[in-house]
């Protein structure tokens, strides 16, 4: 039995970040290990070959490096968050066919994955909910799902490669509704700046056939997030490729220009915001931007 990803569909995004995490597993075995990503893919009605084609070339094999990448970002931002609130939900925004939930597992916590319907109906099949864990179909933009998150321990949210497929304002307004229905979360999420959104709409929707899907939020300053609500107690960045480990000796020439060139022109970094305790309270906002 294999399943079916619609394409051309703001859903078929989801296999980029997933082929590219089964690519980098086999290319760079002592970075990423994805034993889940590989059995996925083997399970889907869908012809991998153009994306093969794609990402074995040495800048598909970044583009593969950076979502492998991410996700192991992520994943740190929410194993910190489990350090001092170890019975939270952790809640996968936009998730896709990414297992982080189990990733981060800590025993205590409460996993809850958020997608579109159809997708959620693919998840049930090939990654179906374990104990504490649950999958919910529903359009981020609706706030229903809001109600199905038990915050009493917490809550740290996560999406990942996911809001590029948004309006500003939609993200502005999720964030905000966020932030007042979860006082204390944090959110972590991955962005860059116009000119990395334009060239992932040339190169990885349009040039992987996703034609009718464009990325559309960007940040060129992360740090204008802090005007966006009274409830941001704090908004920091790092850089996505070097903050959170330094992969930088471990691959070839190409590669260490290409993380530069993310860094510096590209400007891809993992955010986290840290809402307001009080859902009424003053923020003190602080921030930080790596790298300067
Ligand atoms: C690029 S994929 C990333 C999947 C996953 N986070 C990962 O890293 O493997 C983007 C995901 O966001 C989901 N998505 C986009 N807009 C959404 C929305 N409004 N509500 C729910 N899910 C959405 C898509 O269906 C897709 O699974």
């Amino acid at each position: 039995m294999k399943y079916h990803i619609e394409k051309n569909s703001i859903q078929e995004t989801l296999i980029i970040p997933l082929f590219g995490r089964k690519i980098c597993s086999e290319h760079f075995p002592d970075l990423f290990s994805d034993p889940s990503a590989e059995r996925i893919c083997s399970m889907l009605d869908y012809d991998f070959s153009e994306k093969q084609k794609l990402m074995e070339s040495q800048a598909g094999l970044f583009g593969a490096l950076e979502v492998a990448q991410r996700q192991y970002d992520l994943a740190f931002e929410v194993k910190e968050y489990l350090k001092s609130h170890p019975g939270a939900a952790v809640v996968n925004l936009g998730c896709g066919l990414d297992d982080t939930f189990r990733k981060v597992d800590n025993g205590q916590c409460l996993g809850y994955n958020i997608d579109m319907p159809d997708v959620i109906a693919v998840r049930n099949e090939l990654l179906p909910a374990v104990e504490r864990e649950v999958n919910l179909g529903c359009d981020l933009n609706d706030d229903t799902w809001m109600n199905e998150i038990d915050a009493s321990g917490g809550a740290v949210f996560f999406a990942s490669g996911v809001f590029y497929y948004f309006e500003t304002d939609a993200v502005k307004t999720l964030f905000r509704k966020m932030a007042s229905r979860f006082p204390g979360a944090v959110l972590a999420f991955d962005c860059c700046n116009r000119r990395g959104a334009k060239m992932m709409t040339r190169t990885w929707l349009k040039g992987a056939g996703i034609t009718d899907v464009n990325a559309l939020f960007s940040l060129d300053d992360p740090m204008i997030l802090k005007s966006w609500s009274n409830h941001f107690s704090s908004v920091t960045v790092k850089s996505y490729m070097r903050g959170y480990r330094d992969i930088y000796p471990k691959v070839n020439f190409f590669h260490k220009l290409m993380i530069r060139f993310c860094d510096s022109l590209v400007k891809m970094v993992i955010v986290k915001i840290t809402f307001d305790k009080s859902a009424n309270g003053k923020s003190s906002l602080s921030g930080n931007y790596y790298p300067s």
